[in-house]
């Protein structure tokens, strides 16, 4: 290579990226969005400036501060959001309005009006977004969507899930919000649940659900409010029922109320056997495959192939959209669709009777196999 040569393909460059909320979840996401090398991260910004202080300088990132100056950052063209359920539509309609695209963590928004308002405020302005979970792009259930493509178990007709555990509030430093409306095992846990069944099985027509609550107060397990009680505003057990315009039926339940923890127990059935998927909380995990033909209780198991290098990978492969205008898998029509079913799963509940669900979007198609988040594409 000649002294004067780019030392990286020429017109492009990588997507200039402003983190906001600087939380628990901002280091999986700090640590992943500063080694993928499409990516650049600019800023990080939060309510708290020491904590965005202290993630910047964690990470290596330039500058950090607030919302507003994130916005204003020169060379910052996708925000992601990773504030509370209560605060995603304020700061992604914040980014959209200056200009910017938008990636969110789940839930999109906390009821479907403002997601709405949001995707349609995006597409007025020419920006995109995308949400979580990204899970849905990772080695795990990319292969499982891989293999029902070529029809392992035949033509799938119903899943069964389970998410149940003592609750969050044992480890989570600040459990409060996840125990207010937005939130609870529906809304924090459903995304990854219903997300993945939504790839296998494309748009949902209409739910039933009951639900309970065990407790209306809890008590903080760690961190420096250790032992602080605060009030449970959500059911804390939901059982649900989901029916799929192309005739897929779901069975799923979530809870924070069991001793007992047993999560990302997904499991498809289709007219030739049954396919136990990995968590769909994860990006990684084998596959096992219960044929008709097999012998009862003889599972066969299959390592699950392509990317499992954990959240950001959504907010990559929408970057790498941006630069080759191919549409990005993890979109906010997607997640507004999710967002609508778990809606209409609490109205249910609340109301005992079947809800209709009527948004529709496009199942994203898979992302190849070789898919490289560290490789330098652009
Ligand atoms: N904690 C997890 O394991 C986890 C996993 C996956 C997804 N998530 C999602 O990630 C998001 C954040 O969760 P968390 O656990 O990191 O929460 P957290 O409370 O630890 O952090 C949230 C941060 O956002 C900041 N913030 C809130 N409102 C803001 C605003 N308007 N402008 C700027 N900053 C703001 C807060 O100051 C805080 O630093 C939630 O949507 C949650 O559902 C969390």
């Amino acid at each position: 290579m000649s002294g004067t040569e780019p030392a990286v393909p020429t017109g492009t460059a990588p997507v200039g990226i402003a983190v906001v909320g600087c939380g628990t979840i901002s280091d999986e996401y700090l640590r992943n969005l500063t080694s993928f090398p499409d990516l650049d991260v600019l800023f990080c910004a939060d309510l708290d400036l020491t904590r965005a202080k202290d993630q910047a300088a964690k990470y290596g990132v330039g500058a950090s501060g607030t919302l507003a100056q994130a916005l204003e950052y020169p060379g910052v063209e996708l925000v992601v959001n990773l504030t509370l359920p209560a605060a995603h539509a304020e700061v992604a309609s914040a980014a959209v309005a200056a200009g910017l695209h938008v990636w969110n963590e789940k839930p999109l928004t906390t009821e479907p009006a403002s997601g709405r308002a949001l995707l349609a405020q995006a597409e007025r302005t020419g920006v995109r977004v995308g949400c979580a979970p990204d899970t849905v792009l990772g080695a795990g259930l990319q292969t499982a969507r891989r293999l029902i493509g070529e029809g392992v178990i035949g033509v799938p007709q119903t899943a069964l899930t389970l998410m149940q555990s003592p609750g969050p509030e044992s480890w989570h430093p600040s459990p409060e919000f996840l125990f207010q409306p937005g939130a609870g095992p529906l809304f924090d846990l459903g995304p990854y649940y219903f997300s993945a069944l939504a790839t296998l099985f494309g748009p949902a027509s209409r739910v039933a659900a009951v639900g309970r609550q065990a407790a209306a107060t809890r008590v903080i397990g760690s961190g420096p409010k250790a032992g602080t009680e605060f009030s449970v505003d959500v059911p804390t057990h939901v059982g649900a029922l989901v029916e799929y315009e192309g005739g897929g039926a779901a069975s799923l339940m979530f809870s924070f109320d069991s001793p007992l923890s047993r999560q990302g127990f997904v499991e498809i059935t289709g007219t030739e056997g049954t396919m136990a998927v990995p968590d769909p909380n994860r990006f990684d995990g084998d596959i096992k495959i219960h044929g008709r033909d097999h012998e009862r209780g003889h599972w066969e198991t299959v390592p699950s192939a392509g990317a499992s290098a954990g959240r950001g990978l959504g907010v990559l492969d929408l970057a790498r959209g941006l630069r080759t205008g191919v549409p990005h898998r993890a979109t906010g029509q997607l997640a507004e669709h999710v967002l609508e079913v778990m809606v209409a799963v609490q109205a249910s509940l609340e109301g005992a009777a079947f809800e209709p669900v009527d948004s529709a979007f496009v199942v994203p198609p898979p992302l190849p196999e070789e898919w490289d988040p560290y490789a330098r594409t652009l």
